[in-house]
């Protein structure tokens, strides 16, 4: 869908074009940004984020944080607390504070219509970043930048049925058993690493999800749901597949727990590429991570700077991704970013 929008000229537009000629002719930046020019004529763009619940959030923030500051955009930072409800009361305030942009990475796929034409009704234009809206009428938003989480489920199926298909876990007779540590419940993530993945390992009828619940995309949700599992399966299960990496590395401390080997005994493959992802892979313990990239401030940043000039942005902005089987983690860990 890399279809352009042509986007109606807010008056933003006027306000921006103004502080590029504003920049030409004076060096002083504004607080925290550099190309700016006078402060009153910067761009300010409001962000409502998730929360804080894994490290991939963490280094979004992060990312977004900085990527503002280097391009001398004024970020009005709000922390919804994994609350729908926090997230469209800052998309309200938002609007009454007439910033430039509004941006954020919704927490659920649904609901967000109401506010939305809201912040269309004040023509404050809208930018999604890492998850996906499902609403009625597309104009709503501008565009989406972030994963394909379709993709990276199916990445994982893909990893999965090679692994089994090279002779690896051949002492396994019969049915694979799996168990899915689910993303938050509603969210694109978590909707559509599903998908994804039922797609390439229901093409094989080996390969069964005897058990699938959310963790939330929290270590301590991850580990407690994992306790279960283990509670009511015991050693009957092959493979865990996690929608994300903090909820692989609380599973691997309940799998261990158990007295079993993470990475041996229970196959484990999860999404993200984090830090703590490599660590526990050189450890041997977590067999393999489909990368999904935070860092989208950058590219959320030139998209704010050319819709506040009334330039057209892509409707929909994919970011390029890896997969790192635990062979690779060493080599690969010193050179992450996140
Ligand atoms: O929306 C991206 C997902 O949200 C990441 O995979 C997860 O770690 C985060 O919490």
């Amino acid at each position: 869908m890399n279809r352009l929008l042509h986007i109606v000229r807010f008056p933003v537009a006027l306000v921006a074009a103004a502080s590029l000629l504003v920049a030409c002719s004076n060096s002083e930046s504004p607080a925290g940004g550099d190309k700016g020019g006078d402060a009153s004529k910067q761009i300010t763009l409001g962000f409502s984020q998730i929360g804080a619940e894994s490290e991939w959030r963490t280094a979004n923030t992060t990312s977004v944080q900085s990527a503002a500051k280097e391009a001398g955009i004024n970020l009005r930072f709000s922390d919804a607390q994994q609350k729908q409800e926090n997230q469209i009361k800052a998309l309200r305030s938002f609007i009454a504070q007439r910033v430039d942009v509004i941006a954020f990475s919704p927490v659920v796929e649904t609901g967000w219509e109401t506010v939305l034409r809201e912040a269309k009704a004040a023509q404050i234009p809208v930018i999604l970043t890492d998850r996906a809206v499902q609403v009625s009428d597309e104009s709503l938003y501008l565009s989406l930048i972030g994963s394909d989480f379709v993709e990276e489920g199916r990445k994982a199926g893909r990893w999965l049925t090679e692994y089994y298909a090279t002779g690896a876990g051949k002492d396994v007779k019969g049915e694979i058993k799996i168990v899915e540590l689910q993303g938050t419940v509603g969210s694109a993530p978590a909707n559509d690493r599903k998908k994804g993945f039922a797609e390439i390992i229901g093409a094989d009828e080996r390969f069964k999800v005897i058990r699938s619940q959310t963790g939330d995309f929290t270590r301590a949700k991850g580990k407690e749901v994992m306790e279960a599992f283990l509670k009511a399966e015991g050693r009957n299960i092959n493979v865990l597949y996690a929608h994300n990496d903090d909820m692989a590395i609380g599973a691997i401390q309940a799998i261990e727990e158990a007295g079993l080997a993470p990475g041996k005994d229970i196959i484990i493959i999860s999404i993200d590429g984090v830090k703590g992802a490599f660590e526990a892979m050189i450890a041997g313990k977590l067999n393999v991570t489909v990368e999904c990239s935070p860092l989208l401030g950058p590219q959320l940043m030139e998209a704010v700077k050319k819709v506040a000039a009334g330039e057209t942005i892509e409707r929909r902005i994919v970011t390029e991704e890896s997969v790192f089987p635990m062979e690779t983690a060493a080599e690969v860990l010193p050179t992450r970013k996140y």
